[in-house]
């Protein structure tokens, strides 16, 4: 639905996005996930062909970004970082502007806002000024011309941001009502915001992507990158190498008795042998301890090393 191929972005002299390739499934919800300034806006900007991109092809539904703009901006809706409603308007008068401009025929203009002021939850605002909504509702204005026209692709930049806790839950909830109808891509530099409503993320940082995967597996991806911990009473030249010599352990270092055993990545499951190296080896074995990592370690390994891929 969606096919990204070595994208890049220049402003000046500076790069916010550096070849990046990737591609979403129909009925998909991607997260976009990097902190400020990775690249996510710029990203959604080219996508949605708002801004022409230095380099790199974008396709959307099978069209060209650069060729059939046209084609392109009808299947596709767009929440921008800062929402483009008009807050004089009202709920209802604006959504029927969106649907025009979308190039939704005249015949079908009010069920197109019918349908959009229900699925955003609007229907009992639709005569208020927009201007006069909480924030939350004025977010849900914005979804709702993202969505009025019916678009295959949603791309939402940071659809929560400034919310509070319980408008956030709303607006998550609607996002996630709306996956296999449409295919998504929502950015977010907040970690439970994607693992909550996405089904896949794709990590970018200083414009380039050095993630992407489902959330199960990322998680279990680094977590096989992983630092174990051995605890012996009596430890030894002899054990230390025997450690050493176990598939899959990249290095062993001894602060007393209290052994920290690196592990490559991509291991699988080694601590069985671990384990029996230390025994034959009779360290005398206190204490085996991994250290788990979260998700959230996951995210600023990703975002704070510099030579990962
Ligand atoms: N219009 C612009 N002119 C110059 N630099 C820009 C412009 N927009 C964004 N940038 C820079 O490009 C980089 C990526 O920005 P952006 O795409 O907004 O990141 P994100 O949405 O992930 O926070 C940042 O370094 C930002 O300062
Ligand atoms: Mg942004």
């Amino acid at each position: 639905m969606i096919d990204v191929s070595g994208l890049t972005k220049f402003y000046g002299p500076r790069t916010a996005v550096n070849d990046l390739s990737f591609t979403v499934n129909s009925g998909e919800v991607v997260g976009f996930l990097g902190p400020n300034g990775a690249g996510k806006s710029t990203t959604m900007k080219i996508l949605t062909g708002f801004m022409p991109a230095s380099a790199g092809t974008v396709k959307v539904n099978g069209f060209d970004v650069f060729e059939s703009p046209l084609e392109v901006k009808r299947s596709v809706g767009y929440l921008p970082e800062n929402p483009p409603v008009y807050l004089e308007m009202v709920v209802e008068e604006y959504l029927k502007f969106a649907a025009r401009i979308h190039d939704v025929p005249k015949a079908k203009l009010k069920s197109a806002v019918d349908s959009a002021l229900q699925r955003t939850g609007l229907t009992q605002v639709k005569n208020r000024i927009i201007g006069n909504l909480s924030k939350g509702f004025r977010q849900r204005v914005g979804l709702a011309q993202a969505l009025v026209h019916d678009p295959k692709v949603l791309i939402l930049d940071e659809p929560t941001v400034g919310l509070d806790p319980v408008q956030i839950i709303e607006i998550r909830e609607l996002i996630k009502s709306l996956a296999g109808q449409h295919t998504v891509i929502l950015s977010s530099h907040i970690l439970p915001e994607v693992t909550a409503t996405c089904q896949r993320i794709i990590v970018i940082n200083k414009g380039r992507i050095v993630a992407q995967d489902t959330i199960e597996r990322l998680t279990t991806r680094m977590r096989q990158g992983l630092l174990y911990t051995l605890n012996v009473k009596n430890p030894s030249e002899n054990g230390i190498t025997a450690l050493k010599s176990v598939g899959g352990v990249k290095a062993v270092t001894a602060e007393g008795g209290t052994l920290s055993i690196e592990i490559l990545p991509e291991q699988g499951e080694i601590r069985d042998r671990i384990i029996e190296a230390a025994v034959a080896s009779r360290m005398g074995v206190l204490e085996f301890t991994s250290e788990k990592l979260s998700l959230e370690d996951v995210f600023l390994q990703l975002t704070t090393q510099e030579n990962n891929t």
